[in-house]
């Protein structure tokens, strides 16, 4: 199947998480105005929605796209919504003075630009707390495993643990195995959860569920890889958040470890390593085939 149909199919299914997301927000009652404001600003104003659209096509390539996963699709592409607010959620903090200190975001002025530093704070704490009662409330019969999965993944040996090391790691000496330990924290951690809480969803047994979470992490190593080169060669109006920081800010990236050309080589290994697994793992299929065409865009993008 070419390419073209999988684009428009992704390009179907981020509008349908976009509409996803905008319901699950707007009825949460009892959010201060301002709360859900700052949110929402995060939330809905853009954004790839890599991660939940990694989720679904997981959970379509493991039950064979006939709808006989262990929850519903309609379940699954809620729970890929409450995955999107840990990623924003991460990318609100991220943004802070205390950490990157950066302005824009998805094109937009970050959270605590629009809003103000405690109001950002608090927004990704919203975010973090409602994406667990939401994947508590839609993961049917694995809602327990999956939240522990997701817990484990976002948590303090997951990427909260990798922004840790992240930070510390500024304008130090590192090598390339310390870098990939912070990019398999912070942000390989998220994408094995995709992956994973996609299988389980599905009701792929615990040894499927495994190497699709372990191709997830692989998979994520290569999307940091990616976003460390975008950073030095795309535009910010492209990227729609502020290029050139890594090397400002002394970030630990493989750039800085091995120059552009090694460092592109290494991110385009490990993702087709990833995609290896995958076949491996999978059915063949137009499911997976299209799960591989996502995954490749995990490195091979220019945003
Ligand atoms: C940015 O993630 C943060 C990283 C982990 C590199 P994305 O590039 O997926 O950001 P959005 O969701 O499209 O804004
Ligand atoms: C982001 O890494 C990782 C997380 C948000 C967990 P970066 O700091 O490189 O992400 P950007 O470049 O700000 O999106
Ligand atoms: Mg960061
Ligand atoms: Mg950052
Ligand atoms: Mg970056």
């Amino acid at each position: 199947m070419s390419s073209e149909k999988w684009q428009v199919d992704l390009d179907r299914e981020r509008s349908g998480i976009d509409r996803r997301l905008q319901e699950m927000l707007r009825s949460e009652s009892g959010i201060p105005r301002r709360l859900k404001s700052a949110m929402g600003h995060s939330l809905l104003g853009g954004g790839k929605r890599l991660r939940p659209v990694l989720l679904l096509w997981t959970w379509d390539a493991v039950s064979q796209g006939k709808n006989r996963g262990t929850v519903s699709r309609t379940e699954a592409l809620s729970a890929s919504c409450a995955l999107e607010m840990l990623h924003t959620y991460s990318l609100v903090h991220d943004d802070l003075p205390a950490m990157d200190d950066d302005v824009l975001r998805r094109g937009n002025p970050t959270c605590h630009v629009a809003f103000d530093e405690a109001t950002a704070i608090l927004a990704g704490d919203g975010l973090q707390a409602l994406a667990f009662k939401l994947l508590a409330r839609h993961g049917g019969s694995v809602a327990g495993p999956l939240v522990e999965m997701l817990g484990q993944d976002v948590g303090p040996a997951g990427m909260v643990g990798g922004q840790q090391i992240d930070l510390d790691s500024e304008g130090m000496e590192v090598t390339a195995a310390r870098v990939r330990r912070i990019q398999g924290k912070k942000t390989g951690a998220l994408l094995a959860a995709a992956m994973g809480g996609g299988a389980l969803l599905a009701g792929a047994d615990p040894g499927l569920t495994a190497t699709l979470h372990a191709a997830g992490f692989k998979l994520g190593l290569a999307f940091q890889g990616a976003d460390d080169l975008l950073d030095v060669s795309a535009p910010s109006v492209r990227l729609g958040k502020s290029a050139g920081k890594d090397e400002a800010s002394g970030k630990a990236t493989w750039i800085r470890v091995e120059g552009m050309e090694k460092a592109k080589r290494r991110t385009r290994r490990v993702g087709l390593a990833a995609l290896r697994s995958l076949e491996e793992a999978l059915p063949d299929g137009p499911e997976l085939d299209r799960l591989c065409f996502l995954g490749k865009m995990m490195w091979n993008r220019d945003r």
